[in-house]
């Protein structure tokens, strides 16, 4: 992975004071604008940057994910979401992002096995459980139990960072995507009180998250393809952003050497919040606040004169100043598994319609730019699955795992060094502790 480099491109001028230049290093990556390198900055020019939010800066190099936030485009290793969306399987995608190219049959073969083969989790597992109250969040208790697998696979992390095999790499990325689904729906199990169902050999990763959510023991999930597959899709549309706030926890996490399975515990943790992962569930609570149809005008007024801080859950980005690619997709899946369960004319449904149309023709949300995301539609598509809407944010987590780990695995094999932000400091000047 290289960018081009050319030395000299830009030139940091101070206007003020004695005249002072300091020639900045270009950069172009494959695509998207020019780079200034601020690598050399501070040592060259005695200054440095101020950019709260990183919304200007380059944390890394990444050949992963392409995003161009105006246009509305999103490409994993070149691909489309689009097309990986229609016509690859959430394992591709994994494999995808993980080792640069889409897998042949064998590789995919080898994969789905080894996913299959790893998904059991350790019968301690079940222990951890037991400490958590039933009516915990999701959340926490995916964070906890994830972090404490790193107890168990202590020797295939990356505690020698440096010195780690690309096989024991290349384990911690499978076992990590292989068993999220089971802690998912673990957690879910538990928290209802019902018997912890074992992944079963046979069906597809999406099926099997299904069938470990919703199986019994006495009656097994019956496979329905086109739920499946909608379920399959809505974790490709997840998979990966870029460089988000939980990958770059991840990232962050991770170039100190930690054991990866603390280290997605971190990112865990990241998406949980509801302006990153757990805008969802949040859309599912603003629909039910709007009510009815009748509700939007008075709903939009609160969003336009941002009454204690009311936002449109589901819409505006902090890239995308378009469509989000990932959300007409969504709104397609919506359709499909609304009419499979028979619920075309859901009123929430008719409901969140209404209101991106609205918002869409509305000169608030025009002159701002703020577009339907990810979000906006997929918290109906799930609940009318039968998830709960405190597992949405449990099951994006499933989904960016196979983003997090290649992110990982790429910040490991290009050993980056460990972020150090430094802060621009206002608080007070030098001052001594008062006498007593
Ligand atoms: N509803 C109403 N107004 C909004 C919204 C919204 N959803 N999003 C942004 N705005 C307004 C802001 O208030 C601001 O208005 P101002 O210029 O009058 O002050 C203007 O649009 C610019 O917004 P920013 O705050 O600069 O947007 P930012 O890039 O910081 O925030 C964010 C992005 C956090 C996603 C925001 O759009 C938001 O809160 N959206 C709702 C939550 C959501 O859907 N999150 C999911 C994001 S996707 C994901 O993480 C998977």
């Amino acid at each position: 992975m290289a960018a081009q480099q050319d030395a000299g491109q830009w030139v940091l001028r101070r206007v003020e004071g004695t005249a002072q230049e300091v020639p900045l290093g270009s950069m172009k990556g494959q695509l998207g604008p020019d780079v200034v390198d601020m690598r050399t900055l501070y040592r060259r020019a005695g200054v440095f940057s101020y950019d709260p939010g990183f919304a200007n800066t380059a944390s890394c190099m990444s050949a992963i994910t392409y995003i161009d936030g105006e246009a509305g485009i999103l490409l994993h290793r070149g691909y489309p979401i689009e097309q990986l969306c229609q016509k690859a399987s959430f394992p591709e995608v994994a494999w995808l992002l993980s080792h640069g190219e889409l897998p042949d049959a064998r590789q995919k073969a080898r994969f789905e096995h080894g996913l299959m083969a790893e998904a059991h989790l350790h019968e301690q597992i079940r222990n951890f459980f037991n400490g958590f109250r039933r009516d915990s969040h999701p959340m926490a208790m995916l964070c906890g139990t994830l972090a404490g697998l790193s107890s168990f696979y202590g020797n295939q992390g990356a505690d020698q960072r440096h010195r780690i095999t690309s096989e024991e790499r290349e384990m911690s990325t499978l076992r990590l995507v292989a068993k999220m689904p089971t802690l998912a729906a673990w957690v879910y199990r538990y928290s209802r009180g019902l018997p912890l169902i074992y992944p079963r050999p046979g069906l597809s990763y999406a099926e099997n998250c299904l069938h470990m959510l919703f199986s019994m023991p006495e009656a097994a999930w019956e496979v329905n393809p086109v739920l499946a597959r909608a379920f399959e899709r809505i974790l490709i549309l997840h998979a990966d952003h870029g460089q988000n706030v939980s990958t770059s926890t991840v990232r962050t996490v991770g170039a100190t050497g930690v054991n990866p399975f603390a280290c997605v515990a971190a990112g865990v943790a990241a998406l949980w919040g509801p302006a990153h992962g757990g805008a969802n569930e949040a859309v599912l609570d603003m629909l039910d606040e709007i009510g009815t149809v009748d509700g939007i005008p008075d709903f939009m007024n609160r969003v336009r004169n941002q009454e204690d801080g009311t936002r449109l859950m589901g819409f505006g980005h902090r890239v995308y100043r378009n469509l989000d690619p990932r959300a007409g997709l969504m709104r397609n899946i919506c359709h499909e598994v609304l009419a499979e369960l028979g619920m075309d004319h859901d009123p929430r449904l008719e409901l969140a319609m209404k209101l991106e149309e609205t918002a869409l023709n509305d000169e608030y949300f025009i002159s701002r730019r703020l577009y339907p995301n990810v979000d906006f539609y997929s918290g109906i598509i799930l609940r009318a699955m039968g998830i709960p809407s405190s597992m949405f944010t449990v099951f994006f987590a499933v989904a960016r795992t196979a983003g997090w780990v290649a992110q990982w695995k790429e910040m490991l094999e290009s050993r980056a060094g460990i972020s150090r932000p430094r802060a621009l400091y206002v608080g007070p000047d030098r001052r001594d502790v008062p006498a007593s």
